[in-house]
């Protein structure tokens, strides 16, 4: 078994059942496909009359390629050469004289996909962790082993780009309906099941049975498979589907479609040739080296919780309380019953519980819409764990209890304060605000171990990040119980020491703050929105100004203004948008740009009175100095968090901009981008930003003895 698989023959079934020695999961390694490549090409076929491939990893069948060989890849030549070889030794099964068969029982991603396509069959399990998929564009990469052939081949065109192109795996169920899975089997009886299988492929009805079902395809999959204007016109579809939703950023997907498109009606090895090929350079680029490095990042925090010490243990949290049922109370409340968390809801005034159900219901309503919810399901989960009152009733047996009211610190304090002689000892208090300190609101607390920051971001069923804010009191058990939980709400928890704005919006707002410093200078709205996007945020910052709220943000924006001083002084236009009541972004229909009937247009009375506020209005500027401006504010802000120890380390901090701004994944995150553009440049590059726009971009001290170490974030 150290060779990663053993073999053995029962009853004329050769079986190999794969084990990677000492490791979780089973990955295709160099080491285990030239071992696999050389036993395929001794196996003695005529001692048997079908072959297994199967695992005795619990949940796992083979988990991809080795991801750290993928990334040691640093050549077109040896990305060709590297994949040629995984293709060779995967194509030796499909051409064995004797039928095989993959059993898929457990986790099927990427190369384990691509091995199990070259089977003459695939049987997959019930077990909850089967799951199929090729997940490969997820790295900047394509599959390589042949997938981009043979699973068009299997399941047709139509089906395989969706698979190929979102990268999601599907489970067992699924699999069979789109005939990529030939059987589907409970696990329970699998042995059994199988047996029976062979029993049926090894006649000639049985295999033609299959062939048959597979040969199946609609009307129109004949007609857009059948001839090449057809197929480029597939191909041409699904790239601008993909230009549309990526902007560009990703060439993976673009790719993938011309590497299937090509090879559909050419010889497979044709196909292969030019698959390895398309694989190399994408291989190579920083944007696979990029997303390869968020994988690790992801797989890490999997790990993660919260606290150094691991003998703390998270308490466990049935039930939960949430306080306001606003916007974020009625996510929350919804994110906490999906989980199973029995929750009950507190507002002032039933009509705003009632506005709070209506939005908890709309969301299960949506999951059902998109079939992750069986209407019965939702409802279930909906009546069993969601309850609701205007007094404090029912919060004597809390395990947690999560406020939503106003931003107003004095208001949340007095809430606290009641709320702690309603709920027991153990009850952890957490505060979703945004901006206000975790500090000065455990003061009224009798017991600030208990009292925790839990920032959610908007909309909360869809934003994956919690930012987990702990005061100078609160314990690690507190902690630990926290993160716990957001992780069962399938949140990401990155733990942040109480400082003005936190660490997300701190390092977020200077970039709007300094969009809005561009319009003053005289640079057009569209003309900013466009070079972040170009630059591949999701939205313009003045068009994210609107969607979260002027008065919202300048709220956010004020309290790091008196936290940070002169390097965080808001924009001066913003005064005159808050004396305006009709100007607060898109709910008022008005911000940096009027909405009109589903079209936006620049508020031109706004940019006006921006521009009289700046002596530079009249200058012409690079786009690279608007985006350098916006960019390295914020890069500056995330290396200062990081001197101060806001945030634990750089993986984190990349993790919690990425998935609470958006920023760019392509770019890996914020110091992952500084590391790309060069310390020593970044550094540079600020001073002279500093010497036109003002001390706001005198370089962190850390980025300076960076620099000057020639060190850089990432090794
Ligand atoms: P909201 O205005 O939609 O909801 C607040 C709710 O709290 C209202 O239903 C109100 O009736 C209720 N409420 C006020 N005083 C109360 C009290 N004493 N007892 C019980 N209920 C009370 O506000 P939203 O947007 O949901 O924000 C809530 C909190 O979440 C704020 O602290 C905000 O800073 C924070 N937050 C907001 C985000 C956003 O995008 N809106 C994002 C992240 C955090």
């Amino acid at each position: 078994m150290d060779k990663g698989f053993s073999y053995s023959v029962i009853d004329q079934v050769g079986v190999i059942t794969i084990d990677n020695p000492g490791e979780k999961v089973n990955t295709l390694s160099s080491a285990f496909l030239h071992a696999f490549g050389e036993f395929l090409g001794a196996l003695d076929q005529q001692s048997i009359k079908v072959l297994l491939i199967q695992s005795t990893k619990p949940g796992i069948f083979i988990a991809g390629a080795d991801i750290s060989e993928i990334n040691g890849i640093f050549t077109e030549k040896d990305g060709e050469e590297k994949a040629s070889i995984g293709q060779n030794i995967i194509t030796k099964i499909e051409k064995l004289t004797v039928p095989s068969i993959a059993v898929i029982n457990g986790a099927c991603l990427g190369g384990g996909t691509e091995l199990a396509l070259a089977c003459t069959y695939r049987i997959v399990s019930d077990n909850p962790k089967t799951i199929v998929g090729l997940p490969e564009v997820n790295l900047g990469i394509l599959p390589g082993f042949g997938g981009t052939q043979r699973l068009p081949r299997l399941i047709g065109l139509n089906k395989a780009l969706p698979f190929i192109l979102t990268g999601k795996p599907v489970d067992g169920k699924k699999a069979l309906k789109i005939k990529l899975a030939d059987a589907f089997f409970p696990e329970a009886f699998l042995d059994e099941k199988v047996k029976r299988f062979i029993s049926e492929i090894t006649t000639s009805s049985g295999a033609n049975k299959i062939k048959a079902k597979r040969a199946q395809r609609t009307f129109v999959e004949k007609v857009l498979e059948g001839n090449p204007l057809s197929r480029s016109f597939v191909g041409y579809m699904a790239k601008k589907n993909v230009k549309k939703k990526t902007k560009g950023h990703y060439p993976a997907p673009l790719a993938a479609i011309n590497s299937v498109i090509y090879g559909f009606s050419k010889p497979i090895d044709k196909g292969l040739r030019n698959e390895a090929k398309e694989f190399s350079k994408l291989v190579i680029t920083p944007i696979s080296k990029n997303l390869v490095q968020l994988f690790y990042n992801q797989e890490s925090l999997k790990k993660y919780t919260g606290v150094s010490d691991d003998t703390i243990r998270p308490k466990v949290i049935k039930k939960a309380g949430v306080i306001g049922a606003g916007l974020m109370g009625a996510g929350i409340t919804w994110a906490l019953s999906y989980k199973g968390v029995e929750t009950r809801l507190k507002d002032v005034e039933n009509k705003f519980l009632v506005k709070g159900l209506q939005q908890i219901n709309t969301i299960y309503k949506q999951l059902v819409k998109i079939r992750r919810l069986t209407p019965t399901q939702a409802n279930i989960l909906f009546l069993k764990n969601v309850s609701t009152t205007s007094n404090f009733s029912g919060f004597h047996d809390r395990d947690i209890v999560i406020e939503a009211i106003v931003e107003d610190i004095e208001i949340k304090k007095k809430v606290f304060q009641q709320l702690e002689r309603q709920v027991p000892d153990h009850c952890i208090l957490a505060s979703n605000t945004s901006s206000l300190s975790i500090n000065e609101m455990s003061t009224v607390l009798t017991r600030p171990e208990n009292f925790i920051g839990m920032h959610f971001f908007s909309p909360v069923n869809r934003m994956p990040l919690v930012e987990i804010i702990v005061g100078d009191k609160t314990s690690p058990e507190t902690i630990a119980s926290v993160v716990q939980l957001s992780k069962g709400l399938k949140k990401t928890p990155v733990v942040v020491k109480d400082c003005p704005g936190f660490l997300v919006n701190r390092v977020l707002l200077p970039y709007l703050n300094e969009a809005v410093k561009c319009v003053q200078d005289g640079v057009s709205v569209e003309k900013i929105d466009q070079i972040a996007v170009k630059f591949g945020m999701p939205l313009g910052p003045l068009s994210l100004a609107d969607e979260v709220g002027l008065d919202v943000g300048y709220k956010v924006a004020m309290v790091l203004e008196a936290g940070y001083g002169e390097r965080m002084k808001t924009a001066q236009v913003f005064q005159d948008i808050i004396g305006d009541s009709d100007c607060r972004g898109r709910k008022s229909k008005k911000g940096f740009y009027i909405y009109k009937s589903g079209n936006k247009e620049v508020n031109r009375p706004l940019v006006d009175r921006a521009v009289s506020y700046s002596s530079m209005s009249n200058q012409k500027y690079l786009d690279s100095d608007v985006l350098d401006r916006m960019i390295l504010v914020m890069v500056n802000e995330s290396v200062r968090c990081l001197a101060e120890g806001v945030v634990e380390n750089h993986l984190l901090l990349d993790m919690a901009m990425i998935l609470g701004t958006g920023f760019p994944p392509f770019r890996g995150g914020v110091l992952r981008y500084a590391d790309s553009r060069g310390i020593k440049e970044i550094v540079t590059r600020l001073r002279e930003l500093a010497s036109v726009y003002g001390e706001r971009f005198k370089p962190a001290d850390l980025l300076i003895q960076y620099a000057q170490d020639g060190k850089s974030f990432y090794k």
